[in-house]
């Protein structure tokens, strides 16, 4: 294994890359266990709210033995006017060895992995909507669980477009492995640069056609005022969401997958959360293997791990 330096962009990954973090994934999830060389630290800086993100991160470094170093970005010094340039450089300067971030800003780490400065590893954990790469694995996993390969699948990804960095960087990836996307949700939610990726589909034609169908919640927090007004639920449930009919259409093959949080009653209808269909509580579980897989990555690129020819003997 040659171990990323850090983990931020899924597309940055080649598909050998890939492969390689899904089968450790795999292995972390049928029981694998690494020993570090020396006390590791990690501090996780979420400037965006998240449980499953942030919540599976800590779990994963605690299943690998790193050590958490406690920063909440509303009660730190950004709130005082520090840079997260500056907050990171201070978590170096403590001993930090990697920092997993979400933030709002898209990009937020290219300033930082230019400046030479800055050798603590940085984790994405979503920019803006920008990348979500940690569920981008998790969701190629979990595809992968099913259908043993991406080439030719047929993956819907509906809903709030525009704001998803979930489904910018799924798109991307599951476009390169070779499966077949395609988009529907609101016609004004669907960004002029998705086309690259899979052409626009009105959703009572696209459902039958399926393997994978991908709901995205609507970010409500990132709507304007006058958009927030006009929002109805019930009306985007109907006109959108996977009411209990539309599921109906659905190939009896086709799985159901959508990130989290869930607006139960809008993007899809309460009782199909848990339906057999769904996958949404296995993405959950397989993200704390995925999770693992990168951190080993960030692990053996900083030589951190004992080689496991050295414990046997
Ligand atoms: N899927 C996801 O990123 O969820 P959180 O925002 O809760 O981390």
């Amino acid at each position: 294994m040659t171990g990323l330096a850090n983990f931020l962009n899924i597309n940055e990954l080649s598909n050998d890359k890939l492969m390689e973090l899904m089968k450790a994934a795999y292995a972390f999830r049928d029981g694998k266990q690494v020993h570090l060389k020396r006390p590791v630290f990690a501090a996780n800086l979420f400037f965006e709210n998240s449980t499953r993100t942030h919540s599976s991160f800590q779990m994963a470094q605690k299943r690998l033995g790193i050590q958490l170093i406690d920063v909440n970005p509303s009660t730190s010094s950004v709130t005082k006017g520090e840079s997260l340039s500056d907050t990171v450089k201070t978590l170096q300067a403590i001993g930090v060895d990697l920092a997993v971030i979400r933030h709002s800003q898209r990009g937020w780490y290219e300033t930082l992995v230019a400046d030479t400065n800055i050798e603590t590893a940085l984790v994405n954990a979503g920019d803006g909507n920008g990348q979500h790469p940690s569920q981008s694995l998790l969701d190629l996993m979990t595809i992968h669980d099913e259908f043993g390969h991406f080439e030719g699948l047929k993956v819907g990804i509906i809903g709030d477009l525009a704001h998803s960095r979930v489904a910018r960087s799924n798109a991307e990836i599951l476009k390169r492995l070779g499966a077949e996307v395609f988009f529907s949700g609101p016609k004004d939610w669907y960004p002029a640069d998705f086309a690259e990726f899979g052409e626009y589909v009105a959703i009572d034609e696209l459902l039958p056609r399926l393997d994978v169908l991908m709901l995205l919640r609507v970010q409500l927090e990132r709507l304007d005022h006058q958009a927030v007004e006009t929002f109805t639920a019930t009306e985007y449930h109907a006109q959108y969401g996977l009411t209990d009919e539309r599921a109906k259409t659905l190939k009896p093959t086709a799985i159901l997958m959508h990130p989290a949080p869930v607006n139960r009653g809008v993007e899809i209808s309460s009782d199909l959360v848990e339906a057999p269909q769904a996958r949404i509580f296995k993405q959950m579980e397989n993200g704390v293997y995925a999770r693992m897989a990168i951190l080993e990555q960030i692990l053996d690129a900083r030589n951190l791990l004992e080689d496991e020819y050295a414990l046997i003997n």
